[in-house]
């Protein structure tokens, strides 16, 4: 057994906490990769025109029943919702679509914006069964596009999510899959077709659909389970209940899709459908092979409803979500031995003089010259504050002791130079005052090893 660490003992009583089932502390490489993915948004979705919103993580709970769905599994299951002291009915946010039409229509975003395009990054919370890929707390980089009906917006959303997956380094591997939802009133008819083919079939699907086929039966489509997709398989599909203009719609959407020849190919997937019922027309979904059972790396679609049914103006959108944590695992950073950063310099002192030297440096290279400094104060031989540099990430150790102060030229004192990517490298010897120039100079020269 490990030896534990002493938890703070506040009079006379011990209390240990773990995290909730389902929650994360992201730390080290995941969080390098978090930031890695948080960059290539903001970059990607510059270049397509997106501006950052951030909307609350609690909203009103009713927020999220009208727009996702009251029989969907996300309302009836998984919302983490409670009363607040107001006696309000609050809920934290399951996804991000329902806050952003929300904020929307509440800003007047319609007179200010014409077009929105707004791109989100957060936390989400969902209390479904923890599995592998699938968590209580996960975050979400998302865009919304609101305020057009034009296909041609789909093909876009969906091409920035492809592009956005590249930048940002997932390994290849992901298929785009999309399908034609139709209008509401176009699904119904659909639903009732539906339930008409599997009205004999009830009792050969898992226990779920059965319950899915009085509450929600689209979903049955979507179930795992060997049999329900035996049954799923021979089922009529949607497009066939679909209008000419939504039929038209799809086509313009596949049209546009397949004019970008080099982006990642799409196909259609008839049976697809979304655990969000907010969509119209167009859904798709992205899934990679290097993922598990949870195996969705992004998903989104049309909701050309919603704003309105929220008392905003008829008017189109569309969107997409994307899985960080799912991301985050599909990214490979550089291997271990070539993480330190060349950016970084340490600084290792050795005498009392030279540690409050070592201190004025180390303020003077992050405030004056933009350089990222760090130091072990609490580390005492040479050889252990080497070890918390490279620990750190440092390439680069300035090292001074009070033998060093009292040399160079003018008596100013001297700094010897380490690169700690090289083993056994050569120190290097240099004038204090010049510090500041030497590290501009190296640091910045080479780029990260
Ligand atoms: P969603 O399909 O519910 O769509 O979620 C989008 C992505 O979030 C999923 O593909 C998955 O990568 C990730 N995700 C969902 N649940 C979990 C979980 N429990 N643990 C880890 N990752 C998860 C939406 O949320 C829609 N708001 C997308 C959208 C935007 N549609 C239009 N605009």
């Amino acid at each position: 057994m490990e030896a534990r660490e002493a938890v703070p003992f506040f009079f006379g009583v011990r209390m240990e906490f773990k995290r909730l089932r389902g929650f994360k502390d992201i730390t080290s490489d995941e969080a390098q990769r978090f930031l890695r993915i948080e960059e290539a948004a903001r970059a990607v979705f510059e270049r397509f025109g997106y501006e950052e919103i951030r909307t609350p993580l609690l909203e009103p709970k009713d927020l999220f029943t009208r727009a996702i769905g009251g029989e969907t599994d996300i309302v009836q299951k998984e919302m983490y919702e409670f009363e607040d002291r107001s006696n309000e009915r609050v809920a934290l946010r399951p996804e991000g679509t329902a806050s952003i039409v929300r904020a929307f229509i509440e800003n007047d975003f319609d007179k200010t914006h014409g077009l929105a395009k707004f791109f989100y990054m957060g936390p989400m919370f969902r209390s479904e069964r923890p599995q592998a890929g699938r968590l209580r707390q996960f975050h979400q980089v998302g865009v919304e596009l609101i305020g057009t009906a034009n296909p041609l917006s789909d093909a876009e959303v969906i091409h920035c999510l492809d592009v956005f997956l590249r930048e940002a380094g997932v390994q290849n591997g992901w298929e785009i899959r999309v399908n034609n939802l139709g209008t509401f009133q176009e699904r119904a008819g659909y639903k009732a077709k539906l339930s008409e083919f599997l009205a004999s079939k009830v009792s050969k699907l898992c226990a779920d659909c059965q319950k899915r086929y009085h509450t929600n039966v689209l979903r049955i489509l979507d179930c795992k389970n060997d049999a329900c997709r035996e049954v799923a398989r021979r089922a009529p599909v949607v497009s066939e209940s679909l209008g000419a203009e939504s039929q038209a719609h799809f086509q313009d959407v596949l049209g546009a899709l397949r004019s970008l020849v080099w982006m990642t190919p799409i196909k259609e997937d008839p049976y697809m459908v979304r655990g969000l019922d907010y969509y119209t027309k167009t859904v798709f979904e992205i899934v990679h092979e290097g993922l598990g059972a949870q195996d969705a790396l992004a998903a989104g679609g049309r909701y050309d409803s919603l704003v309105e049914s929220f008392g905003g103006p008829k008017i189109g959108a569309v969107g997409f979500a994307a899985g960080v944590e799912r991301m985050a695992s599909l990214i490979h950073l550089k291997p271990d031995n070539d993480k330190l950063r060349s950016d970084t310099v340490f600084i290792a002192t050795l005498g009392q003089e030279a540690r409050k030297r070592g201190f004025s440096l180390l303020s003077n290279l992050r405030e004056n010259h933009q350089i990222r400094a760090i130091a072990d104060f609490d580390s005492g031989s040479l050889k252990s504050q080497l070890r918390a540099a490279i620990k750190n990430g440092a390439r680069w150790a300035i090292i001074i002791g009070d033998d060093e102060l009292k040399k160079g030229k003018e008596g100013t004192g001297v700094f010897q130079l380490k690169d700690l990517s090289v083993e056994r490298g050569i120190q290097e010897e240099y004038e204090l005052h010049d510090a500041p120039n030497v590290l501009n100079k190296k640091t910045k020269i080479v780029e990260n090893v």
